[in-house]
């Protein structure tokens, strides 16, 4: 199979990381893609133009993108705690350098600094984009909704709080929008919607937002940053696995294309773990068996979030699959061996030896002789494939060396150091 081009869907991609955050809890499901539908609603109803209600749309996608990997995820759902801007900050920081969201980078970065009759429109000296007032606004009302109720019901008090803080903490205009959408239920319905995604994707023409597959590179790379934050003691553990299978595609004679998938593969493998409880990643290295169990559905739920991505069929399965074994006693799908595609190999691989060389702060990394030894009894146990492994012993010193590197540069990032 030789593939040389791909293109993917920027809003596919930005659902994928944006579900895997709401999966958290149940609490919180759905809240990214109801403030996206009533941003952009907000922006209709003011007349913005085309290019800034879709700044809003997305922007509300990823508003709290900064804090998938903190705590304060559910403390932002129920009140406003003090540090309010640093998730904010922090999002704004993981994307800025990506081009095709630099805009939405701005909007997100203080999407809670209040109005104050207009002070709002700066905080600390610096400009606040109208547009993230707008995101304020929607947020806060998508979390005063209680999901327990029939939403039409509610929208006379929610309505009365909005006005009680017009011009104090939300821009008049915005609240004179809302009230005037207020008497459209299928706004109310829409929001509250199961299949809201549907709606979304509707609203704009989405065709102009393909991303070319270096593009999907840098974005998938913003997303390892995401997932590895999440676990503390394995702070830089998608950029080594990623840069550990495409040294392996290289060698195995995949194309050039193919390896580039491999590395984006590598970046989202551990996708999954974003579902998982920070009380459990957060012990990692010292779990009992349970905890075990829960851990090992990251993978399933790396599969499923990326199955809706068009165009990544085979890059879901790489990444889906590294913790598929040969003697098919893997999980999460108990894949026979001859049903495990070679770069699904590659990523199990991949992903033991970065496990074990890599450094944690409750151990050193295994030296490089013993990591593949270790890598052989995995041979021989029938869990990895002695193609893939003959291949990286042949150049472990080589390989070794180009993962290191990689998680070095990702340590010295701005964000984890
Ligand atoms: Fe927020
Ligand atoms: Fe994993
Ligand atoms: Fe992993």
């Amino acid at each position: 199979m030789k593939l040389d081009r791909m293109r993917v869907n920027m809003f596919d991609l930005l659902l994928c990381i944006t579900n895997a955050g709401d999966l958290i809890s149940e609490e919180v499901a759905n809240h990214h893609q109801q403030v996206a539908y009533l941003a952009f609603r907000i922006g209709e109803r003011l007349g913005l133009q085309m290019q800034q209600k879709k700044d809003l749309l997305l922007a509300g996608l990823i508003h709290d993108i900064g804090a998938f990997a903190l705590d304060e995820r559910l403390a932002l759902i129920e009140n406003e705690p003090l540090s309010v801007h640093d998730h904010g900050h922090r999002g704004a920081l993981l994307i800025k350098d990506f081009k095709p969201l630099a805009r939405v980078a701005e909007v997100i970065r203080y999407h809670h600094v209040p109005w104050e009759h207009g002070k709002g429109r700066t905080v600390n000296g610096n400009e606040v984009s109208y547009l993230s007032h707008i995101i304020h606004l929607a947020d806060r009302i998508v979390v005063s909704i209680n999901h327990q109720q029939n939403v039409l019901v509610q929208v006379e008090r929610i309505m009365r709080e909005i006005l009680a803080k017009k011009g104090s903490v939300y821009v008049p205009e915005a609240v004179d929008a809302v009230i005037d959408m207020s008497t459209h239920d299928y706004i109310w319905l829409d929001v509250t919607h199961q299949s809201l995604l549907h709606i979304l994707s509707g609203l704009l023409a989405f065709d102009t937002m393909d991303l070319e597959i270096d593009e999907v590179i840098e974005l998938t790379q913003i997303f390892a940053k995401i997932i590895d934050l999440r676990s503390p003691f394995t702070a830089n553990h998608s950029v080594g696995v990623a840069k550990t299978a495409e040294r392996l595609a290289q060698l195995m004679g995949f194309s050039e294309t193919e390896c580039k998938m491999m590395l984006i593969a590598g970046y989202l493998h551990d996708l999954g773990k974003l579902v998982i409880s920070k009380d459990i990643l957060h012990k990692q290295g010292n779990i009992d068996n349970e905890e075990r169990i829960v851990i090992r559905s990251h993978t399933y739920y790396t599969y499923r979030l990326l199955e809706n991505i068009k165009g990544f069929e085979t890059i879901n399965k790489w990444a889906s699959f590294h913790h598929e074994k040969l003697n098919g006693q893997g999980y999460p799908f108990r894949l026979p061996g001859d049903s495990i595609p070679l770069g699904s190999r590659i990523m199990a691989v991949a992903d033991v030896f970065t496990a074990i060389t890599e450094d944690r702060p409750y151990r050193a990394g295994m030296p490089l002789e013993k990591a593949l030894a270790v890598l052989d009894s995995m041979v021989t146990d029938g869990s990895l494939c002695p193609l893939v492994v003959a291949a990286l012993k042949a150049h472990a010193r080589d390989i070794n060396e180009a993962r290191k590197t990689a998680q070095r540069a990702r340590v010295d990032d701005e964000l984890t150091a």
